[in-house]
């Protein structure tokens, strides 16, 4: 296919890039475009509810836990139930695994060809206090025939599978990320008029970097691996940078360059990060704009996942960073 039919200009809207991107596939049937808009959608509801949380009754914990055992806060749960029900409604995903949900969600679209795993709110420590958060997703075609549920197997899949994945950043600007396996692209959302506009061409992440994005308060659990890439970065005065919502630290280190870090710690001896709908997305993205990503032993890409909220550490960047870190945690 000849380069320029794929290279669409800046301010391209979103939707028009979507379907411009189908007609490059043969055989496409829509369907994955109409889940692309589908997520757009939800992403315009919840950025909305993000931008006037301050104003009405839903920042604060909600006084319940989810299935990690961590506080809900209110927002989580809306935007849960806005994507949940965009993806319901759209009519294309039978199954969802959600952060905020323990169980499988079976949307009773049996016909639907997608499964999708998603993370609707990310960085809820940071609600309340006007943090940029996220929400990350990962789409996978399923496995097993379509007209009955999904299957769990259909889930489990190893993040190679992944046929989309994208992340929203409710931040300084809202801004849509995604990749279907053909680069990284990003939307740069205008309040005023709706709208999600080509703000981030073909993104390319820096092969290396100036920055380390991880929790210090944790170093006293750090593996000898972990302490050992650590100093070396600041042995080599890089900037020590941790937002705390992981979405704005991985979106700033893709576009300046440098790595985050969550491994095994005392608190969270298998990682914090959930691999279905933290980890694998963003390793996808990370890949598709030339970085790299890693749970210290291997391609986060090519774990093969055991249950749906399972967690893993995530060792995630620039290439060369990644891979310094990598020879220090071999020792
Ligand atoms: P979530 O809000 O979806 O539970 O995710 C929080 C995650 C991630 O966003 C962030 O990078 C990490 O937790 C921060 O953890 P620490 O507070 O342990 O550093
Ligand atoms: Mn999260
Ligand atoms: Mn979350």
């Amino acid at each position: 296919m000849d380069d320029h039919k794929l290279a669409l200009p800046v301010g391209t809207t979103l939707d028009r890039f979507i379907m411009r991107k189908q007609e490059d596939f043969a055989y496409a049937t829509g369907e994955l475009s109409q889940l692309l808009r589908d997520i757009a959608l939800a992403a315009k509801i919840v950025n909305r509810e993000v931008n006037r949380s301050g104003l009405i009754d839903v920042t604060g914990a909600y006084g319940n836990r989810n299935v990690q055992g961590e506080d809900q806060q209110k927002l989580d749960i809306i935007a849960n139930i806005r994507f949940i029900r965009a993806l319901r409604n759209g009519g294309e995903v039978c199954t969802i695994v959600s952060e905020e949900d323990e169980d499988m969600i079976q949307t009773g679209n049996n016909q639907g060809k997608y499964v999708v795993a998603i993370d609707p709110l990310d960085g809820s420590s940071n609600i309340d206090v006007n943090v940029s958060i996220g929400t990350i997703f990962s789409i996978y075609r399923r496995t097993s025939p379509t007209g009955s549920a999904g299957t769990v197997a259909d889930c489990l899949q190893p993040g190679t599978q992944q046929v989309a994945a994208g992340y929203v950043i409710y931040g300084s600007s809202t801004m849509l990320v995604y990749t279907t396996g053909n680069g990284v692209n990003g939307f740069t959302y205008e309040p005023s008029l709706g709208e999600f506009f080509l703000s981030h061409p073909a993104i390319q992440m820096p092969l290396s970097g100036t920055i380390y994005s991880i929790n210090e308060g944790s170093a006293n659990s750090f593996s000898p691996g972990v302490a050992a890439f650590v100093q070396h970065c600041k042995d080599h005065h890089f900037s020590a940078r941790y937002i705390g919502s992981l979405v704005a630290d991985f979106h700033r280190n893709l576009l300046k360059g440098g790595i985050y870090l969550y491994p095994a710690t005392a608190k969270s001896p298998h990682g914090k990060l959930r691999l279905l709908y933290e980890c694998n997305p963003l390793a996808f993205i990370v890949e598709q704009a030339g970085g790299r990503s890693s749970n210290g032993k291997c391609r986060t890409l090519e774990i093969e996942p055991k249950e749906t909220h399972e967690r893993s550490p995530l060792f995630i960047g620039s290439q060369e960073l990644v891979a310094q870190a990598e020879l220090c945690l071999q020792g």
